[in-house]
């Protein structure tokens, strides 16, 4: 049987008298894009951090392929490969885009490696195709020989995503990509995910753009008020009564 890429059952969380979770349940299926959408205060930034190792639950277990995760630290389960975006900051900024994507696919080929090693051994011609790949599917082949600092902040985003793709993740969790940026940067983030990422690794999206959201969700889970509002294809969240009731009473926070 093949497990769900990511499965979270009955995630409960305290914070004094706010219960922010109650009993939360969220499966994410092999391959699919699945957004997380809710008001402020839902509690997906709670479920996030339960997910990523970062918040104890007081209830409830984490799993990534069917393996229960739930008493591992936030950097266990980054090396099984729940892999958040990178920040800029995790880059090189001395080398180009080429140079950097290059040493993160060194970096998953072999994990055991220092960063020192990782940079003296990197083999250009070894994964030279794999590069340039990355390159073409985040449209970023015109500014393969610039440094990170030079960069716009569309293109900025679209390789901190390819960056973290690079390096080999089970599962992509995308914490609000298209915050920031301008309308023409969102499109080729949105056209990037959908023909650069889709299918090839689940990817939990958390993002306010609705849109985008239905745009790029296979499944989508809405929260409120620290429940599970609603599960379902884009159609059924569109058409569900409860959805629409929720959604038209806090339009501004979606
Ligand atoms: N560290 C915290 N301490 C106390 N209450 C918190 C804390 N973090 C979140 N909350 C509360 O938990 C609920 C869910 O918050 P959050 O997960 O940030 O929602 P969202 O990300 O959907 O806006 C809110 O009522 C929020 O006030
Ligand atoms: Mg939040």
């Amino acid at each position: 049987m093949t497990h769900p890429a990511l499965d979270m059952r009955g995630i409960t969380v305290r914070f004094g008298g706010i219960l922010a979770l109650n009993e939360v349940n969220l499966s994410l299926a092999p391959g699919s894009v699945h957004a997380l959408i809710g008001p402020n205060g839902a509690g997906k930034t709670t479920l996030v951090s339960v997910l990523s190792g970062e918040r104890r639950p007081n209830q409830g277990t984490v799993s990534l392929n069917g393996r229960d995760i739930s008493g591992l630290s936030a950097l266990r389960r980054a090396r099984l490969g729940l892999t958040r975006t990178y920040q800029l900051t995790a880059l090189f900024q001395g080398l180009s885009l080429r140079e950097n994507l290059l040493l993160s696919l060194v970096a998953r080929d072999q994990p055991s490696l220092s960063a020192l090693d990782i940079f003296r051994r990197r083999d250009k011609a070894r994964h030279a195709a794999e590069v340039e790949d990355f390159l073409n599917r985040f449209a970023l082949r015109d500014k393969a020989g610039e440094k990170p600092a030079s960069l716009s902040h569309g293109d900025r985003r679209r390789l901190e995503i390819a960056m973290a793709l690079a390096s080999g993740p089970e599962v992509l969790l995308l914490d609000e990509p298209l915050a920031g940026l301008s309308t023409s940067d969102a499109e080729a983030l949105v056209r990037t995910i959908n023909e650069g990422i889709r299918g090839r690794i689940p990817i939990l999206l958390i993002e306010h753009d609705m849109d985008a959201v239905f745009q790029l969700s296979d499944e989508i889970t809405v929260m409120v008020n620290g429940t599970v509002l609603a599960n379902g294809k884009p159609d059924e969240i569109r058409a569900s009564p409860e959805v629409q009731a929720a959604y038209l009473s806090e339009e501004d926070d979606f």
